[in-house]
């Protein structure tokens, strides 16, 4: 027998169930705030990610799928969505269009991790990027968007964890107190930070193995490091989001895996499922260098990112399956191949109609049939007979009240409609 891949998942059943609901609410926010859909190759060039992510990050030194195709092209599976977005962004010159450019995106990444209770390897982020301006306005309204579908989902207790990186100047000064504070602690810490030392001392703070160390606790604070005006771009991000009653709280500590960031950085938890960084429901954050970095012009980027799979744990907890389970409304029973002609034909009408309907595919005979109807719930169930179809009649019966009808086969939907 062959298994699935480690650290991936097959989703069948009530849990697809909940997927559908996902998607469907994360599409309809997007549309409503007037988001475009995108969607881009799953595998992209190696290079890409090693410039937007960075080939000192985690992810890419670590946690890449990277493969060469029959042609010897050096390719990734992505591992995130935000590099492929501002490829595609500039490789059409998007820039050059008067307005700014509003995507999401909903797709599968991969990442080599060690699969865990919300760590996969193969798992999906719904997420959005937002191009060409660095107003703040934007910065609040792409937390708040992430905020409101996660509520939206029924999913309570929210805190967006909120910090700013500042502009380069800030990061740079910032840079400078990290290293000469680290310098006299480097032994204490372990190989890979001793590492990401010489080539990107930040990454340090975002260590899962010296993450309890009071060396890390107590290292200085981006935040304190911020010159006037990156200050100034960060409180008013905090006062847009007051105005919109996100709930926030300023985190120093998040500084992200991710070697893009500038500015803006954020992630999302659920107070009620908040103990573990698989916990973490979404982030992202401003990335307005990355765009020349990738060869594009000067401009400005923002984004955030949220794993469905940790999301679909959580409504599971929530025992949310009977609110979104699709609930067959009508059965159609038939035994002869004549009622059966009746039968495929008044299926596809109901259906056509919007009307859930099903009817036998295995032959079972009116027994097995009404055993099916039952097991499925269907509220209404259509009999046919020979005899009544002859008359132009079926007979419709409540599969609750057990009150039956007989009804003129052109008037069915209108009466299905009206009787559900
Ligand atoms: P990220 O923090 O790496 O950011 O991922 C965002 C979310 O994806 C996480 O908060 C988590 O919910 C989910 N996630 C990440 N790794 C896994 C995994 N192995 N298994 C299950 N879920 C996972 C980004 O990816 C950025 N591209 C976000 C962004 C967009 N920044 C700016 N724009």
């Amino acid at each position: 027998m062959i298994n699935k891949p480690k650290g991936c998942v097959d989703i069948t059943g009530d849990e697809s169930l909940l997927w559908e609901y996902v998607n469907d609410v994360v599409s309809t926010m997007m549309r409503t705030y007037n988001y475009e859909l995108i969607r881009t190759p799953i595998f992209e060039a190696s290079e890409l990610f090693h410039r937007s992510v960075g080939a000192s990050s985690d992810i890419v030194k670590k946690e890449t799928y990277d493969f060469q195709d029959k042609g010897n092209r050096n390719l990734t599976l992505r591992p995130e969505g935000t590099a492929g977005v501002v490829r595609s962004y500039i490789e059409n010159k998007c820039y050059a269009l008067p307005d700014i450019k509003k995507y999401y995106y909903n797709g599968t990444m991969y990442r080599y991790e060690r699969p865990q209770n919300g760590r996969l390897r193969e798992f999906t982020q719904f997420g959005v990027e937002v191009l060409g301006s660095n107003d703040p306005i934007v910065d609040a309204e792409v937390i708040s968007l992430q905020y409101k579908i996660l509520e939206a989902l029924h999913i309570e207790n929210l805190e967006v964890k909120i910090n700013s990186l500042g502009d380069a100047e800030s990061r740079d000064n910032y840079k400078k107190a990290l290293v000469s504070y680290l310098e006299p602690h480097l032994n204490e810490l372990c190989e890979d930070c001793q590492e990401r030392f010489k080539t990107n001392p930040l990454r340090i703070l975002d260590c899962k193995v010296d993450a309890d160390s009071d060396i890390l606790k107590n290292a200085p604070k981006t935040i304190d490091y911020l010159n006037k005006e990156s200050k100034e771009r960060f409180e008013t991000v905090l006062k847009y989001l007051d105005l919109l009653e996100i709930d926030y709280e300023v985190n120093p500590n998040i500084v992200r895996g991710l070697d893009y960031y500038d500015h803006t950085v954020f992630e999302i938890v659920s107070l009620d499922h908040n103990e573990t960084s698989q916990s973490v429901l979404g982030g992202g954050g401003r990335y307005n260098k990355l765009i020349k970095e990738l060869d594009g012009p000067d401009s400005y980027g923002i984004g955030f990112a949220c794993g469905i799979d940790r999301i679909i744990a959580i409504l599971k907890e929530m025992d949310l399956y009977k609110d979104v389970k699709r609930q067959v409304e009508v059965y159609v029973m038939y035994v002869s191949e004549e009622e059966k002609l009746h039968a495929l034909d008044i299926v596809q009408n109901l259906r056509l109609n919007g009307v859930v309907t099903e009817t036998d595919n295995l032959g079972r005979g009116l027994k097995g049939e009404f055993k099916e109807a039952d097991r499925l719930q269907a509220k209404l169930l259509i009999i046919l007979n020979n005899e009544d179809l002859q008359k132009g009649l079926v007979n419709i019966k409540d599969n609750a009240t057990k009150e039956e009808e007989k009804v003129d086969l052109s008037e069915i939907v209108e009466y299905i409609i009206g009787n559900l």
